[in-house]
């Protein structure tokens, strides 16, 4: 990997790309589709060089990309696909799993995500060799008195393990209610705003609800006037990561989508327990301060 070429996507959160810069390899951003927010295939081909190694997808709130054609694309130029697949927990494509797709897809059970641990994570590997080693990696690199390979302490607690189980039972009752939510939010929402469009033959699990305002002044608009009602709504993400200072300059390509579509979207609230009523009252003041 390292001082290799990895393409990926700047709309994000900005640990996808700054995995790629602290093993020492260096990000080349690859513009994103306008509707489906996900990295599109149609300009990865263009900044492949003899240097590449990889492409890093992400799985933009959950929504799933171009599998088809980001797998031809890596099959043409013997690339590894690792999928960031942070916001797909329960996210099926034609009824399969989307975590089992690429070389490797990294998912995350931080406390935000439908699934969670509090913090921790989970790598799927394809290749069981690759599997066996990311395995070692987490104990120390050792088994036994037998030092196989270079390791960190990366081991879930026995805590986070019984949370997770705890948690598992109700994942499809939250994504359920989840459900709920958003299509109260579909039904409320009238101000002119776009969304996300979902990949077809898609099993989604609501964890986000991304708008997207006609300019960034209405968003800072939206987020003030919503925290006057001590709603906290998130820019996310936000900046386009080829922005980002420590990038170096050689590799902030510009990506107008991702740097238009960036500055102006928000995810709304969204969580199990949300009341009914606080969700009419965001679409309230929403509606409000699009259409004046
Ligand atoms: C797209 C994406 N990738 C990676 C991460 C990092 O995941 P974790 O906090 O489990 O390390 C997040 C966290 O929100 C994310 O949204």
């Amino acid at each position: 990997v390292e001082d290799g070429e990895i393409i990926t996507t700047p709309f994000s959160y900005v640990a996808t790309t700054s995995s790629i810069l602290w093993e020492g390899a260096a990000p080349v951003f690859v513009d994103i589709d306008a509707e489906s927010l996900c990295i599109n295939p149609e300009k990865i081909e263009e900044a492949i060089t003899d240097k590449t190694t990889a492409i890093l997808a992400v799985h933009v709130y959950g929504n799933i990309c171009n599998i088809e054609r980001i797998k031809e694309i890596a099959q043409k130029h013997d690339l590894k696909v690792i999928y960031d697949a942070a916001h797909a927990f329960g996210v099926e494509l034609n009824g399969k799993t989307v975590l089992s797709e690429g070389d490797i897809t990294m998912c995350s059970f931080h406390a935000t995500k439908v699934f969670h641990t509090i913090e921790g994570g989970a790598l799927i590997a394809k290749d069981e060799v690759v599997d066996e080693k990311i395995d070692n990696m987490k104990r120390f690199g050792h088994y036994g008195d037998n030092h196989i390979t270079l390791g960190i302490n990366a081991k879930a607690s026995e805590f986070q393990a019984a949370m997770g189980l705890a948690n598992l039972d109700y994942v499809k009752e939250n994504i359920e209610k989840r459900k709920h939510i958003s299509e109260l939010y579909d039904s409320l929402l009238t101000a002119k705003v776009e969304k996300q469009k979902l990949a077809e033959g898609i099993k989604y699990n609501y964890s986000y609800y991304p708008v997207i305002f006609g300019s960034e002044k209405t968003l800072m608009n939206v987020i003030k006037t919503l925290e006057n009602d001590e709603v906290y709504a998130r820019r996310y993400f936000y900046p386009s990561l080829n922005k980002i200072k420590y990038i170096p300059a050689d590799r902030k390509a510009s990506c107008p989508v991702s740097e238009d579509i960036a500055k102006r979207i928000i995810c709304l609230p969204l969580y199990v327990d949300i009341e009914e009523d606080r969700v009419r009252d965001i679409c309230n003041i929403v509606n409000s301060v699009v259409d004046s």
